[in-house]
């Protein structure tokens, strides 16, 4: 049990809880994940399932997560414990243990594709400097590689995690994201000048409404806006509860939603069009009729791109993947401190040790996943994002419109201060969310 001597550690400021949760939105579900599912699921129909997705579900689920942590104020275990009442604890224990095993699944894969950022990183700095042999074998897929560069990620964040909430997570997250952003901008204003370029544009941005219901294309598409968001696992949770009560929630949810969905919608539109010019320029992007090797596509289109730049194409992908190899680490750094909050907090074991423990844990876990690629890889991922992300919404759904404190909490808290916008979103909370999520779900089943 948590020792009452234990002093959380928190955010200093409001800016604090933004940065952080933006640092874990943001990341390769956006431009590794996010463009690969629209270019395999029709591009303008995905994009458009994904916004409606992301404003019906996403976002209320978002806010479900973080008003849990931020009242509860404890990790998410403790947290959903405390949300569950005296009836339902064991019930709201199991959901925060199932949502630190989401975490650590996240973990498993997500450090694998960091792994490949941080190897086309270094690759074009080899190349840079002429050394062409390493360059090749960096930018090609291979067990070996991952056998490396995934310890080597896992490593560089956990250093930066023992350091603490305050100095390791508020410090870096954020700070290079703006920079991310103008590349992305720049890469994409660079693409759409191409030739070929127009042909993707209207994929992406024209939705076939045919493809639109699709079960198969919804549930990706949610599974995808879960995933971006970071929802379902506890990390959003974590960050709620180091943040000072008393916030003006809904607002820092929407425009944490608003950036991270803007770069997930960048990222298509330069991937995308990427696809088309690199097979105007007689690139295969297509075999047999479907587009290759799915997660390998922006390692298969990117190199192209910056490669049509000619010398600083080199300079280009050097910063374009060391950008994406941090923005990989502010996403990890939330889902670890899943984790390691519930160790310290509930373990009485001290934080260095926790976040070593959890590391060594993620590392034979994607280990286990390298050595068994083809089988667990695709596999991990579709059961977190399809599976566990939403039902752990759901979850969230139920206790804050229902089980909290056997009541509605939101509509409570907005009788009490008469906000009729706040009291209408907890109806919509209680209602309408679990249902549209029950319907998407028997749709796929069915
Ligand atoms: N949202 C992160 C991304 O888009 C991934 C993530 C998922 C992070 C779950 C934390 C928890 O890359």
């Amino acid at each position: 049990m948590s020792s009452p001597t234990t002093t959380r550690d928190s955010f200093h400021s409001r800016l604090g809880f933004i940065l952080a949760a933006a640092g874990s939105a943001i990341g390769l579900g956006n431009i590794w994940g996010f463009p690969t599912q629209a270019a395999n699921n029709g591009g303008g129909a995905f994009l458009f399932v994904y916004l409606i997705v992301t404003i019906l579900l996403a976002v209320p689920a978002l806010y479900a997560e973080v008003y849990i942590g931020n009242q509860a104020q404890k990790n998410p275990v403790s947290a959903l414990m405390q949300a569950c009442g005296h009836r339902f604890k064991k019930t709201g224990r199991n959901a925060g243990i199932i949502g630190l095993v989401g975490a650590m699944m996240m973990l498993s894969f997500y450090t694998i594709v960091a792994g490949w950022m941080l190897a086309h990183a270094l690759s074009a700095l080899f190349e840079l400097f002429g050394i062409i042999d390493i360059a090749n074998w960096l930018s090609t897929s291979s067990t070996l590689r991952n056998i490396i560069f995934t310890p080597i990620f896992i490593v560089l964040g956990a250093f930066i995690i023992h350091q603490g909430v305050h100095a390791g997570i508020e410090r870096w997250s954020g700070r290079l994201m703006p920079v991310l952003l103008l590349m992305l901008i720049g890469l994409v204003i660079y693409i759409l000048q191409q030739d070929g370029a127009q042909e993707g544009v209207a994929l992406y941005l024209i939705p076939d409404f045919n493809q639109v219901l699709e079960p198969k294309l919804i549930i990706s598409a949610m599974g995808q806006a879960f995933f971006s968001l970071s929802i379902g696992v506890g990390g959003m949770m974590v960050y709620g509860s180091y943040m000072k009560k008393g916030q003006d929630i809904g607002k820092l949810v929407l425009s944490i939603a608003a950036l991270d969905t803007f770069i997930a919608f960048l990222a298509g539109l330069l991937i995308i069009p990427a696809l088309f010019v690199a097979q105007h320029a007689g690139q295969e992007v297509f075999s047999e009729g479907n587009l290759i090797g799915e997660g390998q596509l922006i390692f298969q289109i990117l190199p192209s791109l910056f490669a049509s730049m000619g010398s600083v194409g080199l300079i280009v992908s050097f910063s374009f993947f060391t950008l994406l190899s941090i923005a990989a680490l502010t996403s990890t750094i939330s889902s670890t401190e899943v984790p390691v909050s519930y160790l310290v907090e509930d373990r009485n074991i001290n934080r260095k040790h926790a976040t070593w423990l959890v590391s060594a844990m993620v590392l034979i876990a994607s280990m286990i996943l390298i050595a068994f690629f083809d089988l667990l890889f695709g596999l991990v991922i579709q059961l977190l994002t399809t599976i566990l992300q939403p039902l752990m919404s759901l979850f969230y759904f139920i206790v804050v419109g229902w089980v909290w404190q056997r009541g509605n909490q939101l509509t409570d808290i907005a009788q009490l201060q008469q906000d009729r916008k706040l009291k209408a979103f907890g109806f919509y909370l209680r209602y309408f969310c679990p249902i549209l999520l029950i319907i998407v779900f028997i749709n796929v089943a069915f």
